[in-house]
């Protein structure tokens, strides 16, 4: 296959992960022929700081003409500390799941065996646990109308019709492709938005017979998750919610740095990291490449390429196996492992896999 993609790697952390996900990626299509072209293009603080715009006319351009965007992370604090910014680096990100119309981001929350104890949570709670939380990921109060003045501010949490039905479709297919459980997370009992949501989802309902749909209050959902993770399959939310729930989710796996995601919708779509820019960690050789990795296995496995995506996985799992593992995830007194070093295992892992079993 040949593949056109996008590189944006960002700001802080962003080009180190970024880097070792390009990495796989070609090692990945080296493997199986395929060959794989990339745009770097900027976002961001580095587009602000280059040409005043965290998401400039020519980054859009190159992600419409590109099959698929590898993005890594916006955000830096010299913009978080100054509240009356005119520009901010996360705008940058909006503006890309905006333009590309990017409604529907798949988030996957699994557990590795070998990290279940970095998780705060009893092993034996979370063993076993995989579910996918679908945020909604261009409405609600992300997008809304907004004010802001000295005394007073306003998000509004807006949502149509048609974006609640777009979103549930994607959520029920996930359902009817897995363990045919879908829990609606809202909190309809004090949100009219989240009552259109919960009126429009007992009207689809009826149409997925095979799918056993339940309805969940948010702060209800935040405990189960930590109560009973293994009681989800698919979730599905409005925007805010799911931000919220995934990083909460990420407390299962074990790390922030371990979980991907895919935004899909109306154009090219873009694989990345639940993850922030980290910038505290810039240039240190210390953030996870994993997240960005396992983003790349969803990138081929959104293009039908499941053997792409399962090699990464074999190979994910197989380094932290070996406690080939970046400092946040590693053995006390272990080895030392970096950005760099996880993603060359990796890569090498890839390639020699190649040579060893053709397959
Ligand atoms: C995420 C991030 C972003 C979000 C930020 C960086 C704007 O936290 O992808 O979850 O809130 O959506
Ligand atoms: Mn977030």
């Amino acid at each position: 296959m040949n593949l056109k993609v996008a590189v944006l790697p960002g700001d802080g952390i962003g080009p180190e992960i970024c880097e070792q996900g390009v990495a796989v990626m070609q090692a990945v299509a080296k493997r199986f022929g395929h060959h794989i072209t990339t745009t770097h293009a900027i976002c961001g603080a580095a587009a602000i700081d280059q040409v005043g715009d965290p998401f400039p006319e020519d980054t859009f351009q190159t992600c419409m003409a590109a099959d698929a965007v590898l993005f890594a992370a916006v955000g830096d604090p010299k913009y978080d500390n100054d509240p009356t910014a005119r520009v901010r680096p996360e705008q940058g990100l909006l503006a890309m799941r905006k333009r590309l119309g990017l409604f529907a981001n798949i988030r996957p929350v699994t557990t590795f065996p070998c990290l279940l104890h970095k998780s705060p949570l009893k092993d034996e709670l979370i063993s076993g646990a995989d579910f996918i939380c679908i945020r909604e990921l261009t409405g609600g109060m992300y997008f809304g109308e907004k004010y802001q003045d000295n005394d007073r501010a306003y998000d509004t949490n807006a949502y149509t019709r048609h974006e609640v039905e777009r979103i549930l479709r994607v959520a029920y297919d996930y359902a009817r492709r897995r363990r045919r459980h879908l829990t609606v997370v809202d909190k309809a009992n004090v949100l009219a938005s989240s009552r259109l949501w919960r009126q429009v989802a007992k009207e689809m309902e009826p149409a997925y017979p095979d799918v056993q749909t339940d309805y969940m209050y948010v702060d209800n959902a935040a405990m189960r998750m930590l109560q009973d993770p293994r009681f989800f399959d698919v979730m599905v939310t409005e925007n805010t919610f799911g931000d919220i729930l995934t990083d909460e989710g990420s407390c299962i796996t074990g790390s922030m740095g371990l979980l991907p995601s895919a935004s899909t919708g109306e154009h090219t779509p873009v694989f990345e990291p639940i993850h922030g820019s980290w910038p505290q960690a810039k240039g240190l050789n210390i953030a996870n490449p994993l997240a960005e990795i396992l983003s790349v296995a969803m990138l081929f496995e959104h293009f039908g390429l499941t053997g792409e995506g399962a090699l990464i996985r074999e190979a994910v799992a197989a380094s932290l196996d070996a406690n080939v593992r970046t400092p946040e995830i590693q053995v006390e007194g272990g080895a030392r492992y970096g950005t760099r070093e996880v993603g060359a295992w990796i890569v090498r892992y890839v390639a020699e896999e190649q040579q060893g079993s053709g397959a």
